[in-house]
């Protein structure tokens, strides 16, 4: 009781309220002073800074819509499809509930890939921030998981073959591979065990996941600190006797404020989406699905949605000759790893030895194990970012021109693999797709030796700000 405050003599109803409350739950005051009223971000936050809180934004739009879609969605392989459909012309308002729920999946993708390369811009996962990253890195992987679960449950065509596609792959993984398959299907095929499993890590398992994650990612966020499009650490520079942030603003009312405006551009495009064309041309909701799935009839053509046919694309683009490629990379990566010198007499031993056992491994396994490495390694890459990136400086301001450069055409190579993966397989289209993998990978595992050289700019002391 000691610590108790008292409201003042005559104060408003709310304000002893407010007191009240603060008195039993002192917790819950505190922690909204540190993350909110008394977290002070960055006063020069630009556009790229709103798909944080957008990704939380569809991430509540994505649970609050699948609770209600939960409740008349059915299990069952025999039934699920015609629930859907039941969803979509017999519930008040659940085509506009389903719709929110589909066009959500693809929004959170556009959201999240915004942010990530947003991340890449202003070099936001470097010291101290590589938690902060890796922590999006899970949660993209988790993100997949979710979607490539969520994917089945309407129990399309697609959605059928698309999970047969994905789950076969896991076969191909030397030794575990046959029994790890099964072990995901929970049969021999795809089946209604399969759709029972993936409709509980759908909805719980992975929502607890993300959710969890998520939040790891913002407590560690505000353990650091926010960076921001300077790269320039505003705790560096603290006001001596407040000990705030010289360049920082209280995120709330500044930052929620601001936010509202991305949240209501957001608002708009989702919506003329979801009311307008919700299928998107096929991309957000694919044709096919809109089949019953045939276990006896194969789509001649199955694609992934869009957010993974860039890693689709390098799947398909892991073929015996790209195999024999990454061979000859192996090999003069051992060459030059040799003639770069600095080894003692065994460490180059050890080098010859790492090379050959690679070689001798990318021969002895097939190219399809290989595609589920490279599609696989396409994403565990990025967990590596804050270690490959060498720069001196963290935003893409005060970088060389060409590593702007570079960048874009890293975004362009992404695009043309994720317009790739949609299309069926041509001898052209592979050979391009292999290119784009082999720059994808390229990108990052040379960026300790690019991302050094250039004329870097002087970074300011202090962030760049207009008032406006
Ligand atoms: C459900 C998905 C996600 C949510 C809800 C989320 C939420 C947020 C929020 C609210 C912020 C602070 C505001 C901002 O800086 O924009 C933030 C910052 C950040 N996020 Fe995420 N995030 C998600 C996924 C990811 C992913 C997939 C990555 C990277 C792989 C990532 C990397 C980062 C980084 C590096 C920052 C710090 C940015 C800076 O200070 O400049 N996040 N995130």
């Amino acid at each position: 009781m000691a610590d108790f405050k008292e409201a003042p003599a005559g104060a408003a109803v709310i304000e002893k309220t407010t007191v009240w409350f603060e008195n039993r739950f002192p917790t819950a005051f505190a922690e909204y002073k540190k993350h909110m009223s008394e977290y002070y971000a960055p006063k020069n936050f630009n556009t790229w800074y709103f798909f944080g809180s957008l990704a939380l934004l569809v991430l509540v739009i994505q649970i609050v819509t699948g609770i209600f879609l939960v409740m008349h969605y059915k299990p069952d392989a025999n039934l699920a499809f015609a629930s859907v459909e039941y969803i979509m012309r017999d519930v008040p308002w659940g085509w506009l509930i389903r719709y929110m729920h589909s066009t959500g999946a693809s929004a959170f993708f556009i959201v999240v890939y915004l942010h990530m390369f947003r991340g890449m811009l202003y070099g936001s996962y470097r010291k101290p921030r590589e938690l902060v990253w890796i922590f999006g890195c899970m949660i993209f992987l988790a993100l997949m998981g979710e979607a490539f679960f969520g994917y089945l449950l309407p129990w399309g065509q697609m959605s059928y073959w698309g999970a047969q596609v994905i789950v076969n792959l896991f076969a191909a993984i030397p030794f575990v591979g046959p029994d790890l398959a099964l072990l995901i299907r929970g049969d021999y095929v795809v089946s209604d065990a399969t759709l029972n499993r993936f409709f509980s890590f759908h909805v719980i398992a992975l929502p607890l996941v993300l959710l969890g994650l998520v939040v790891a990612h913002l407590l560690a966020l505000h353990d650091v600190g926010s960076n921001n499009p300077d790269g320039v650490e505003i705790k560096a520079k603290k006001d001596p006797k407040t000990g705030i942030p010289l360049d920082g603003i209280p995120f709330h009312p500044y930052y929620t404020v601001h936010d509202i405006v991305g949240v209501a551009v957001f608002l708009i495009l989702f919506s003329a989406v979801i009311f307008f064309a919700p299928e998107l041309g096929g991309y957000f909701l694919e044709y096919n699905n809109f089949i019953p799935a045939d276990p006896l009839k194969t789509p001649a053509h199955i694609a992934p949605v869009w957010y993974f046919t860039p890693f689709y694309s390098m799947l398909r683009a892991t073929t015996d000759p790209m195999v024999n490629v990454f061979v000859v990379i192996t090999a003069l990566a051992t060459v030059g790893a040799l003639l770069k010198g600095g080894f003692s007499g065994k460490a180059k031993a050890g080098v010859v030895v790492a090379g050959l056992v690679v070689i001798a491994l990318l021969k002895v396994f097939d190219a399809k194990f290989w595609g589920v490495v490279v599609m696989g390694g396409a994403v565990i890459i990025l967990f590596a970012l804050p270690w490959l990136d060498r720069s001196p400086v963290k935003s893409i301001r005060y970088r060389p021109g060409w590593h702007k450069g570079l960048l874009a055409v890293f975004v362009v190579v992404f695009f043309v693999l994720g317009y790739l993966g949609i299309q069926p397989v041509s001898d052209v289209a592979t050979l391009m797709a292999q290119v784009g993998t082999i720059f994808y990978f390229a990108f990052f595992a040379l960026m300790p030796v690019w991302s050094r050289i250039g004329e870097f700019k002087a970074v300011p002391d202090r962030v760049t700000f207009k008032p406006h």
